[in-house]
């Protein structure tokens, strides 16, 4: 399993990238925009911030596969490392998404609502698909169970493209995409903080220090 920061916010991308085992940063138009800075330059900090090593993934915005593939040469110009385009599941994208991936540019299928929809960019070539979780239950659907048909199709089919699952509103729609098949998955940083935070846990940790303290001093290096 590996696991994506969906933000493209510096200073929690700079803390979770510290503290949490990160394979990336993906955004979307609505995260760049949130940021209210020139996209580009934002983009290069991300990737100073991730080092060179680590996924970065872009949304293209163009209308036609033409707009699409035009763009995604010029994110590959532009920035450095790993990359990856993301591109949403139309005809338009589609198109795109054989295109570029002939020129083995990695592409995540994004804005995912069905498993049929992430069966034909798999055919297509993309490297990841990407449901949206929580979108697909605002629409009465069953996100999960979307991933759960992606992942029997690819596994029946024999398809090396890899579901990252995206859209989450809670940490139990991610355990149970997880469980599901979902190999990677992105995350808002809020979300990410909550897959350790545990009352219990720091409740034990605040009387095992205590105990210690009591019995041999400061710290186990200075007792
Ligand atoms: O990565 C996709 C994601 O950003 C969409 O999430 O929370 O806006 O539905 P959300």
């Amino acid at each position: 399993m590996r696991l994506y920061i969906d933000s493209a916010n510096i200073e929690q991308i700079r803390h979770l990238n510290e503290y949490y085992p990160i394979s990336g940063v993906t955004t979307n138009p609505s995260i760049l925009v949130k940021e209210d800075r020139p996209f580009l330059e934002l983009l290069k900090e991300i990737r100073a911030v991730i080092g060179e090593e680590k996924e970065l993934f872009v949304q293209l915005v163009g209308d036609t596969a033409e707009e699409m593939v035009e763009e995604a040469n010029f994110i590959m110009s532009e920035l450095t490392g790993k990359l990856a385009v993301k591109i949403p599941v139309t005809e338009e994208g589609l198109k795109a998404i054989k295109l570029l991936s002939e020129e083995k540019i990695p592409v995540l299928a994004t804005t995912i609502y069905t498993s049929f929809q992430a069966l034909m960019a798999a055919l297509a070539g993309a490297k990841y698909v990407a449901p949206y979780v929580n979108r697909i239950d605002n629409l009465t659907g069953n996100g999960v169970t979307v991933v759960s048909e992606i992942a029997q199709f690819f596994e029946s089919y024999q398809l090396s493209t890899e579901i990252l699952a995206a859209s989450f509103k809670n940490v139990q729609q991610i355990h149970n995409v997880c469980l599901a098949g979902a190999e990677t998955i992105t995350a808002s940083p809020d979300l990410i903080e909550k897959f350790i935070a545990f009352p219990a846990t720091a409740s034990d940790v605040k009387a095992f220090k205590e105990e210690w303290q009591k019995a041999y001093g400061i710290d186990l290096i200075h007792s």
